[in-house]
């Protein structure tokens, strides 16, 4: 149960100085983090300069990406954590004071600079969202556009196609699932890590075939919830489920790499998609994709989402772990499987309160 602390913060319209909460990265992780390798910090947050705003942070999401921003990201298009220095992430929050006139007091933004209670910038890192578009603010960091592009883009998805999910009911695996249904796919089968993971995705989500990972050879699994194979693999895995994935795929079939979930948890490089001869003789497409190349789709997905979000056709899983303190465990516990949907932190609430898990 959620509490708050009455340490109220500062009116929205006081300029004085206040404290703040950030997460810093204590130490360069050699293998999967533990909690030592993050520092929790109290500093004094500045107002902003000209040119610049500070924003009090609602929600920050929890990625497992942020493993390899950890370990130094060097295999990621964007820069690793750097050891003694604030984290960052996706947040969304709402401007407290603004010197800038691009935004103004009250705004609701999102934007890069999460793992802090405040974050204070240039105008130019803010991107201003319309506060009525979700029931909650959180909804602003859903990876529904990275499920929507990688069907759309990497696997140019078709009606008919049989579809399979990996990490099925995390963050982007479950709105891949429903999205491709949404575009026509005939058949959408996902893979999860536990039995109640798998009765979410056939029972809440509308997969028409689920397996748990762990039963066994997951190619075993693959053949008998496709008996007629798989058009689309969306992989956000790697390892034994590519490799199954490769077998069970049609001619012509295509696979987007979307994640290395495999490869993030244990930290050792990946496989690879397994025997090649079946990818020449099926004529398989294997295209990994990032978000960042395709975010002028934004606006097409956002219209189609909110679409299926007020006509009840797409389910919108979401873990919200209480307080900036929690942060570095539940980010270990995201990649341990402990959650399902997009996971997000509530930092403060809208009346500036910090919530006490
Ligand atoms: N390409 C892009 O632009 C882009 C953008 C965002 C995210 N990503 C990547 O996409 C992937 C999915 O991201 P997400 O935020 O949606 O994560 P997520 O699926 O919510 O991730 C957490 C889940 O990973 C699963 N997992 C952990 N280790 C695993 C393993 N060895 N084998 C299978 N599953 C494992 C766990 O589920 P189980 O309980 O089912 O094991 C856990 O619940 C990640 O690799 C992420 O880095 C890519």
């Amino acid at each position: 149960m959620t509490s708050f602390t009455t340490s109220a913060l500062p009116p929205a319209s006081s300029r004085l100085a206040r404290n703040g909460v950030e997460v810093r990265l204590a130490a360069r992780p050699d293998g999967f983090p533990t909690p030592d390798h993050f520092r929790i910090v109290t500093t004094t947050v500045p107002d902003p300069a000209p040119g610049q705003v500070l924003v009090r942070n609602l929600f920050m999401s929890l990625d497992p990406g942020m493993l390899l921003l950890m370990s130094g990201g060097s295999q990621l298009p964007i820069p690793g954590y750097e050891v003694g220095e604030v984290m960052y992430g996706n947040a969304v929050g709402e401007v407290v004071a603004s010197a800038d006139p691009s935004l103004s007091e009250g705004d609701l933004v999102v934007h890069r600079l999460g793992w802090r209670e405040y974050a204070v910038a240039g105008a130019e890192a803010f991107r201003r969202v319309d506060e009525r578009a979700y029931p909650s603010p959180s909804m602003h960091l859903g990876f529904g556009l990275v499920a929507y592009v990688g069907l759309m883009e990497a696997a140019r998805l078709r009606p008919g196609d049989t579809v399979f999910v990996s990490s099925a009911a995390g963050a982007t695996g479950g709105l891949a699932g429903q999205i491709a249904r949404l575009k026509g796919a005939a058949r959408v089968i996902g893979s999860a890590g536990s039995p109640e993971k798998v009765a979410h995705l056939t029972g809440t989500l509308g997969f028409d075939a689920a397996f748990d990972y762990h039963d066994g050879p997951v190619l075993d699994r693959l053949r008998a919830a496709a008996p007629d194979g798989i058009d689309v693999y969306f992989d956000n895995v790697g390892g034994e489920q590519l490799r199954a994935a490769v077998e069970v795929m049609n001619e012509h079939g295509r696979i987007a790499v979307c994640g290395a979930l495999n490869r993030q948890r244990t930290g050792r490089p990946d496989d690879g998609p397994g025997d090649l001869l079946s990818v020449a003789a099926k004529r398989l497409t294997i295209r990994g994709f990032t978000l960042f190349d395709h975010l002028d789709r934004a606006a097409e997905f956002g219209e189609q989402f909110r679409g299926w979000l007020r006509e009840g056709s797409i389910v919108y899983d979401e873990t919200v772990v209480e307080g900036l303190a929690a942060a570095p465990q539940a980010l270990l516990d995201l990649v341990g499987g402990r959650y399902t949907g997009k996971t997000v932190v509530r930092l403060t609430d809208a009346a500036g309160r910090t919530p006490v898990a």
